[in-house]
């Protein structure tokens, strides 16, 4: 075969089959990867699903998130929002409340906006196709790809960077992270999609993507990967890792927060800090009072804990005054008095807390309550009524 012989840059002007078609025959690899998919894929909460609000919500929540994350916030999100009426009707904080603890806070605020939107100008209705759902505000072309196929069935590929990395092996490629690389990628994933439509009971493009994915994240693992797992083993060019690019390195920082506690009557009250609406992190969402470090010297912690932002470590001492009458890191907060809040502890739940003051305040357990957790309300019948919300008010220091 002619094409075998040529190799591939990616400035040349191939089509988009040839690159991939000169090293494996598709139909054969999409059957063994399929056959092990079907062995092989975990048991998830979205895997199944016929809802397209519900795989919108798991593939936003998915990006740049763990699944076991996901999985943890997945229903008690869905139970609080069931319909994406119930979405686009929610306060901003009552849906950054949902996603506490899952990070990059940009994605709930930007599929709030999406659900207003469909509700105010789409009638409620999720539209079908990748190039419709493109036009929806803050949803990229991921996202749209993977709504499009999973629960619509349109064949078009979806490529995050667990696909990036299993195309690049099979195809014996460099890492390169260019634009280039990237469009020479979405070409090799498109060409690998069935085109089919879903009948009834199949969907071959999104069962496909998904697959994909899966090899990506559970065998084709950036460091040690499993290759004697692998489906594809024979059809890869690489067969182990690939040469990457260097990753920005770790960084370690030190960090303090404020734990004060009160009493009001039976209650207990949790002095909270609003972060201000204008900053780039996490605008709006409350956090344990951060200190000054040269604040603390001298000062022992009553809990350490490393959290990790992108590619920051933070180590993060908890301080607690020691009795009622140290006042001296009361007065060591920088805040303004305005953006500090008592709240009562049994309200964190519907608060927009942080992902590290939710750590924090969950293992120190100050978060008194769980909300209430109402069965899953079958697809057809309306949302079983909920608790009455209380306001997340507070109490003015
Ligand atoms: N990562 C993001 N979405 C996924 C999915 N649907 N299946 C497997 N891994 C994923």
């Amino acid at each position: 075969m002619q094409a075998r012989q040529r190799s591939y840059s990616h400035s040349e002007s191939d089509t988009a089959d040839d690159a991939i078609y000169a090293e494996l025959d598709p139909a054969v690899f999409r059957k063994r990867l399929m056959s092990w998919y079907r062995q092989h894929a975990r048991e998830l909460p979205w895997r199944g699903i016929t809802d397209p609000y519900r795989t919108w919500v798991s593939e936003v929540m998915l990006q740049q998130t763990r699944v076991a994350a996901v999985v943890e916030h997945y229903h008690a999100f869905l139970r609080r929002f069931p319909t994406i009426l119930a979405l686009a009707l929610a306060t901003e904080d009552d849906v950054l409340a949902a996603w506490s603890g899952l990070g990059y806070y940009r994605r709930a605020r930007m599929l709030h906006k999406a659900a207003k939107f469909i509700t105010e100008e789409r009638g409620g209705v999720l539209p079908s196709t990748a190039a419709e759902l493109r036009t929806l505000p803050g949803i990229g072309e991921y996202t749209c790809a993977a709504i499009a196929s999973i629960a619509f069935g349109e064949g078009v590929p979806v490529l995050d960077g667990n696909v990036e990395r299993v195309l690049l092996r099979l195809l014996g490629r460099p890492e390169e992270g260019t634009m280039i690389s990237r469009t020479f990628l979405q070409r090799q994933a498109a060409a690998l999609v069935p085109r089919r439509r879903v009948d009834h009971k199949s969907n071959a493009a999104g069962d496909h993507n998904q697959a994909m994915m899966e090899l990506g994240a559970t065998i084709c693992l950036p460091r040690a990967p499993l290759c004697l797992n692998c489906p594809v083993f024979s059809m890869c060019k690489t067969r182990g890792e690939h040469v990457t690019l260097l990753r920005a390195t770790q960084r370690s920082r030190p960090a303090a927060h404020l734990l004060s506690l009160r009493k009001r009557g039976t209650a207990t009250q949790v002095l909270l800090e609003r972060r201000a609406d204008d900053v780039a992190l996490m605008p709006g969402m409350y956090e344990l009072p951060p200190l000054p470090l040269d604040a603390v010297e001298n000062r022992e912690p009553m809990l350490r804990v490393r959290h990790s932002i992108t590619n920051t470590n933070y180590y993060v001492q908890v301080f607690a005054p020691r009795g009622s009458t140290d006042r001296a890191l009361r007065r060591a907060i920088p805040a303004a008095k305005a953006d500090l809040h008592w709240v009562r502890t049994n309200r964190l739940h519907s608060l927009p807390l942080t992902g590290l003051a939710r750590k924090i305040l969950q293992r120190l357990d100050v978060m008194e309550t769980r909300p209430v957790t109402l069965p899953e309300p079958l697809s057809d019948t309306p949302a079983a009524p909920t608790r009455k919300k209380p306001r997340a008010s507070a109490v003015k220091v």
